[in-house]
């Protein structure tokens, strides 16, 4: 089924995407540069455009930023004067996306910060309350993520988390994958955490099979 799911992805792109220069040169360029193809799929990219405009997100934070790929297009659904903070690892991760964000037009809005998200995240305090979380980095931190949007968020805070479903690798409970046990994880603190209402929604398509959650902190 991959190449239909494939087929469809195209079929979608060709009808609501239209030609972007910015997010093509950005995908060229990550892969001129080394960096591993796991961005978003266009059609997720505008899903979280989307999301974050019907959310009115004036301060959105991003837990593993890559080339920068989907920083671009939550970067576009920002008002005048919101801002993106994006969380790398990695800094030559973190130097393509500059480049791609420059080349995008949007790196005035956002605000990279490279280090383990962890700490970045520990070290923020009294900043404005984040109005939407993307989070996409190192799954076996995501419960972690999670506690720490909900701390810088807000009643009302969107929260995402990517791959989430992994071709159906969440049901391995006796999986030796950290990113499979932090998946897991994420789900057990999800199903009693009266803080959040939460779903999940599967997924088909460029990505194969795999899923994002979504929650709102209450
Ligand atoms: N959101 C991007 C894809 C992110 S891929 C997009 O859709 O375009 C995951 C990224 O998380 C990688 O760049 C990786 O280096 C980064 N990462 C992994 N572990 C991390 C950590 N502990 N802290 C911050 N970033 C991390
Ligand atoms: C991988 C990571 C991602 O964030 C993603 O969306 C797809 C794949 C990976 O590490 O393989
Ligand atoms: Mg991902």
């Amino acid at each position: 089924m991959g190449e239909r799911w494939q087929a469809v992805d195209d079929y979608i792109a060709g009808k609501l995407l239209g030609a972007d220069g910015a997010l093509a040169a950005a995908l060229v360029n990550n892969g001129a540069q080394g960096l591993p193809p796991i961005d978003v799929s266009p059609a997720q990219g505008k899903m979280l455009f989307l999301l974050a405009q019907v959310a009115g997100a004036k301060r959105i934070l991003e837990i593993g930023t890559l080339g920068g790929y989907s920083t671009i297009w939550l970067a576009r659904a920002l008002p005048d004067g919101g801002e993106l903070v994006t969380l790398e690892l990695e800094t030559h991760h973190a130097l393509v996306a500059r480049e791609n964000l420059e080349n995008a037009g949007v790196s005035g809005k956002v605000d990279i910060r490279v280090g383990p998200a962890a700490d970045s995240l520990a070290a923020m305090t009294g900043e404005a309350p984040f109005d939407f979380v993307f989070i996409d980095a190192d799954e076996q931190n995501n419960a972690h993520y999670v506690e720490e949007a909900i701390r810088l968020g807000r009643p009302g805070t969107t929260l995402i988390v990517d791959n989430v479903v992994r071709e159906g690798g969440v049901l391995d409970a006796a999986s030796d994958d950290e990113r499979i046990i932090g998946t897991r994880a994420l789900f057990d603190m999800l199903s009693t955490d009266a803080r959040l209402d939460a779903t999940a929604v599967q997924t088909v398509g460029a990505k194969k099979w795999d899923g994002f959650v979504l929650a709102r902190v209450r």
